[in-house]
């Protein structure tokens, strides 16, 4: 599904160069649920946004459904980014203007889905996540974790093979992120969806099928579970 070879990432500042991920290699087999550990500053975000082809990296590939991703040309990644790849970012990043509905269904827009088949699909969405009843309502109408679920069927609504989460719990009670994750969890059998999570949680990331640990940029440890 997904692989990774010698990737390196800097970030340029005014300081100099500062280095974040070191000849980082990895393969993620399809339709399991991987979560990404490491410490504040270690790399994981980073990490994320270069799978999800939002950055590049400096040297290296990455391969998505065995295909190198063309990061020369910013239209090639968006559309294979469109055609694979649902987001959760570590703020929501929901647009204020829009409801919870138009939200989720921004990127039917952007994969040209007919305008009136985006709010039935949009609706059905915001059902699935449990939140059908708040389909008017715009993001300062909603808590944290209804935000979190609507960020949550936005990366859903066009049936990604690859959902990307960053601490996709993070901002939630323990209560709303544990109901978030039995959610991810059911996402992830029902629609075979590939789950890559970055979590600060060791006890969430031992539910999952795979721990990657991450420390300085590289990786330290990367268990399953038996
Ligand atoms: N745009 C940027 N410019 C310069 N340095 C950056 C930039 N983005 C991130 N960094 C640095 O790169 C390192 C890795 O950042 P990253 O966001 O990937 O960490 P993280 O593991 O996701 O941390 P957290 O758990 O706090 O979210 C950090 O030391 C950070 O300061
Ligand atoms: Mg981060």
């Amino acid at each position: 599904m997904l692989k990774l070879a010698s990737i390196e990432k800097a970030y340029k500042t005014a300081g100099g160069s500062v280095p974040v991920l070191k000849d980082l290699s990895l393969e993620i087999e399809g339709a399991g649920f991987c979560a990404i550990l490491g410490p504040s500053g270690s790399g994981k975000s980073t990490l994320l946004n270069i799978i999800g082809l939002l950055d590049r990296p400096d040297s290296g590939q990455v391969f998505l459904d065995g295909a190198p991703a063309d990061f020369a040309s910013a239209a090639e990644a968006a559309r294979l980014r469109n055609r694979l790849i649902g987001f959760v970012f570590q703020s929501f990043q929901l647009l204020p203007r829009l409801t919870a509905w138009e939200n989720v269904a921004l990127p039917l827009l952007y994969r040209n889905v007919p305008r009136k088949d985006r709010k039935p699909q949009a609706l059905a969405m915001l059902e699935r996540v449990g939140l059908g009843d708040r389909a008017e309502h715009h993001p300062n109408q909603l808590s944290g974790g209804q935000m979190q679920r609507v960020a949550l069927a936005r990366a859903l609504v066009s049936n990604p093979r690859l959902l990307l989460a960053d601490e996709p719990t993070g901002n939630l009670d323990s209560v709303t992120a544990s109901e978030a994750l039995t959610l991810l969890r059911t996402l992830n059998r029902d629609f075979g969806v590939t789950i890559v999570m970055v979590t600060h949680d060791r006890d969430l990331a031992m539910t999952c099928d795979r721990q990657i640990e991450i420390r300085d940029g590289r990786i330290i440890a990367d268990t399953r579970r038996q």
